[in-house]
């Protein structure tokens, strides 16, 4: 048997109609897990809605042997989440893991981010994120297990221009997953969080000077860059991250064209001032570049473990 097997696991793929989230889906399925195939099956930029989506995945689940069922609700509201989780319920009985994976794309220059481009970002990736993932965590802490995986985004964790209202939505779900995965350890529920990039419809709506930047880029790796542009280089992390044999939590990790690595928030040791009265400004402006600099650094696992590195750094300072 494969260290990766999801044998009488629940799987539950937001988006899993087609580009990534379809690849995650087919390969658990594979690998035994029963899979809820949710997709709204709308336009890249979120418009419309079918069922065509779902179903052909589901058909191809099936005609390759696996389990699965289709589920049409929008994550983005929490009546849609709830009927996610009851989907994976009624035919399954569990739910096991979560693979926060829907979502669209709507660009905008940080001065034209209008409220309809923000609510409907933020409204799918990060509340949509919670709606699934609330009702899921339910089930999971009374079973005692669980995985759980946001798919977040390097624009949301390093940047991207025109991707402001993206990337406050996919770094909201960095802030989702530090809490979850501490909250949830003591249950057996372990949450990681995802930068993929792959070639998707997403990718290819991207604004044409930023494709043309990318062009330049995947150009640049001539050769080297093989295949690793389609989706299915990204679901062996995904698929990792939703198994037992993982006992990661509370990681970002980065999956991009063949190549996987760990990002992380850290803190450097910085500079610490007077205790008794506080530094002026022009203090603050003397040492700036020791706090600023990157140094020595830590990697905090909670907001009170950042209090522990400043104490540990009082007592360097003495
Ligand atoms: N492709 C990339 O390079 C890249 C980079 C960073 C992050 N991501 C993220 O990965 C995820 C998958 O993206 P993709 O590139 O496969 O794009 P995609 O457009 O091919 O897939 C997204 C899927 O989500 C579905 N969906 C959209 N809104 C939904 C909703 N409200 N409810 C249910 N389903 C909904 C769509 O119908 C679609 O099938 C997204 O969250 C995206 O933001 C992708």
């Amino acid at each position: 048997m494969s260290a990766v097997d999801f044998n009488g696991r629940v799987a539950i793929v937001t988006g899993a109609g087609g580009g990534l989230g379809r690849t995650y889906a087919m390969d658990l399925a594979k690998r035994g897990a029963a899979v809820v195939v949710n997709d709204l099956g709308g336009s890249f930029d979120g418009q419309g809605s079918s069922h065509n989506m779902a179903d052909q995945v589901v058909e191809e689940i099936r005609a390759a042997g696996g389990k699965a069922v289709a589920n049409y609700d929008s994550v983005g509201t929490r009546a849609g989440g709830e009927g996610i989780v009851q989907s994976a319920l009624d035919a399954f009985g569990r739910v096991d893991v979560v693979i926060n994976n829907a979502g669209h794309l709507r660009n905008a220059a940080f001065d034209e981010i209008d409220d309809e481009i923000l609510d409907s970002l933020i409204n799918v990736h990060l509340k949509g994120a919670i709606y699934v993932t609330q009702p899921a965590y339910k089930v999971m802490k009374q079973q005692g297990y669980g995985r759980v995986v946001f798919a977040s985004s390097a624009a949301g964790a390093f940047g991207n221009p025109q991707q402001g209202a993206y990337a406050a939505a996919k770094a909201g779900l960095l802030g989702v997953m530090n809490v979850l995965s501490l909250e949830g350890k003591q249950h057996g529920v372990l949450c990681n969080a995802l930068l993929p990039t792959a070639n998707s419809r997403m990718a290819a709506a991207m604004d044409p000077k930023q494709l043309e930047a990318f062009g330049a880029q995947y150009a640049a790796f001539g050769e080297q860059l093989g295949n690793a542009y389609l989706p299915d280089f990204v679901t062996p992390l995904v698929v990792y991250l939703a198994s037992e044999a993982c006992t990661s939590t509370h990681g970002i990790y980065s999956a991009s064209v063949g190549h996987y690595a760990r990002a992380f928030i850290a803190v450097n040791d910085g500079w610490t001032g007077p205790r008794e009265a506080p530094a002026s400004a022009d203090e603050l402006a003397s040492h700036f570049q020791q706090i600023a600099e990157i140094g020595e650094f830590s990697i905090p696992e909670s907001l009170s473990d950042e209090f522990a590195i400043i104490q540990r750094n009082f007592s360097k300072s003495r």
